[in-house]
């Protein structure tokens, strides 16, 4: 494993790394991280040691996708932790971590809240769901994102895949439409979800929820598969009942919850949910279950 910490060395272990191989086409498998890894992320290198003749785990703690100071001043910071389980996770492939600080990532970057002269935009699919109650948010994984993609490209003939989990539905079309509207060639590759046998969808989270909470959490997953359950039969798409499941519970409240286009986050229209699916779409939930705020997904495939 080479550690690199500045754009410069990162690309010469790249260029090094892909000369090496003997193949036509090297390819490259970017897991792009903000550190502190855990269970859920050894699903994403584990599917980037298998698709890709090198490995590279970028780690870094983006100032742009943070509101709160505190936060991003708080926010772990454990890269020896990092690095022993990404060599855990990829123990036969070369693997290239690229750990820059903040000045290396944004030239000029003095202080929190500082942003550079020339940003990515992430448009309308960044100012709905999580976009709304995280302004910006979405704007900062974008500039970092492509930032990384520009800085971690291969040089040709060697080419660039990019690791997403689908746990971040969002996140994951924003930056697959990112990648296409700006024209870079890299493919991005989505990492399932992971649930535990009760059906919550692993986070990092979970952790802060105790076990009433853990019970709680469960109706998520349950409204999310009841709407699954009437697109695989062929029903009508029942969106009002799904949220008066989570808003019976006094417990929990729901901040959406909403069936839309899997790439571009426009909610389906009442017609299309009347009828069975006539295209996959995507159920998108968010909900405060004390103290934390989750996130769950799951597709809806057309009748
Ligand atoms: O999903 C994350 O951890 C971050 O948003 C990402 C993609 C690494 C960008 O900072």
């Amino acid at each position: 494993m080479i550690l690199t910490r500045t754009v410069a060395e990162a690309r010469a272990a790249i260029t090094a790394a892909t000369a090496d191989l003997t193949h036509l086409a090297p390819r490259v498998g970017l897991v792009p991280t903000m550190g502190a890894l855990h269970a859920g992320h050894g699903a994403l290198l584990a599917q980037a040691r298998e698709e890709n003749d090198v490995v590279v785990v970028s780690v870094f703690v983006n100032p742009l996708q943070f509101e709160d100071p505190d936060d991003f001043a708080h926010y772990p910071r454990t890269l020896n932790e990092d690095v022993a389980l990404i060599a855990e996770h990829v123990p036969d492939r070369p693997v290239i971590v690229f750990a820059p600080d903040t000045a290396e990532m944004y030239p000029g970057y003095r202080a929190f809240g500082d942003v550079p002269q020339i940003t990515v935009s992430s448009g309308s699919m960044g100012t709905v769901f999580e976009g709304a109650s995280r302004p910006g948010h979405f704007d900062g994984v974008c500039t970092v994102v492509t930032k990384l993609w520009n800085t971690l490209m291969p040089p040709a003939p060697a080419t660039l895949r990019s690791y997403f989990g689908r746990k971040d539905a969002q996140q994951l079309a924003i930056l697959t439409r990112t990648a296409a509207d700006l024209n870079i060639p890299v493919e991005i590759r989505p990492v399932d979800l992971v649930r535990a046998p009760s059906g919550l969808a692993l986070s990092s989270r979970n952790r802060r929820l105790d076990d009433h909470g853990m019970d709680k959490a469960l109706i998520l997953s349950a409204a999310l598969s009841t709407l699954r359950e009437q697109a695989v039969s062929g029903e009508p798409i029942d969106v009002h009942t799904a949220r008066k499941m989570i808003d019976d519970d006094a417990t929990v409240t729901l901040d959406y919850l909403e069936v839309v286009d899997p790439a571009t986050l426009v909610p389906l229209s009442a017609a299309e949910l009347r009828a069975p699916l006539s295209r996959d779409a995507l159920a998108l939930v968010a909900a405060v279950v004390p103290p934390v705020r989750l996130i769950d997904n799951m597709v809806l495939p057309a009748g």
